[in-house]
């Protein structure tokens, strides 16, 4: 879907496909030399990863492996408690790997911050953070982001996995929701 198919339901492209797909060879670099001679296992945060992760994988040029993670924040509405539930746990035994979660938007840091703590307790080798985009105005706790797509203000944005009410996650950019579609 491109950012003309949603109509006035967005007000701005905020980042372009293009973008991203430049950004994220750069990253892609960056971790094959990082982890150049090892095997790395990617963890994917269900559902909003999806699209970095098909696009991160397919662009990194070493063997690696790919596992899913789906939690749930409790709390109400938009509010993250900063207490999280796993809805569908890893397959893989993390025990002396090296671990690179992915992960589309770090906003108050909360879920990161509880997924690393959590994925650090099953014995890894090493856990490392690639998110496509950051909301620095948003945090509550401060996360250690090795590879950062975007830093972006802090607004509704959807697109490239991101969702409003589960819609827009097939944007090929990311865009900034109107208001008038959520308030
Ligand atoms: C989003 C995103 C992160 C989390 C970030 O997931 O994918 O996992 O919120 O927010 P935080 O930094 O404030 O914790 P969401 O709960 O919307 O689920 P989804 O990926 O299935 O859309």
């Amino acid at each position: 879907m491109e950012f003309t198919d949603a109509g006035d339901d967005l007000t701005e492209l905020l980042i372009s496909e293009e973008q991203i797909r430049t950004r994220i060879a750069e990253l892609a670099r960056q971790i094959e030399a990082d982890y150049a001679g090892h095997d790395v296992l990617l963890v994917g945060v269900l559902k909003g990863a999806v699209m970095v992760m098909a696009d991160l994988a397919r662009e990194l040029r070493i063997p690696l492996t790919m596992d899913w993670m789906a939690v749930s924040s409790y709390g109400s509405g938009t509010e993250s408690s900063g207490v999280v539930r796993i809805l569908k746990d890893l397959d893989s035994d993390l025990s002396g790997r090296k671990v690179l979660i992915v992960e589309d938007i770090i906003d108050s840091g909360l879920t990161l911050s509880w997924l690393m703590a959590n994925l650090n307790s099953r014995g890894p080798e090493s856990v490392e953070i690639c998110a496509l985009l950051r909301k620095p105005d948003a945090a509550r706790v401060e996360i250690d982001v090795k590879y950062l797509g975007f830093d972006i203000p802090n607004r509704f944005v959807v697109g490239y996995g991101l969702d409003y009410a589960e819609k827009y996650r097939n944007l090929r950019g990311v865009g900034v929701l109107a208001p008038s579609v959520y308030a």
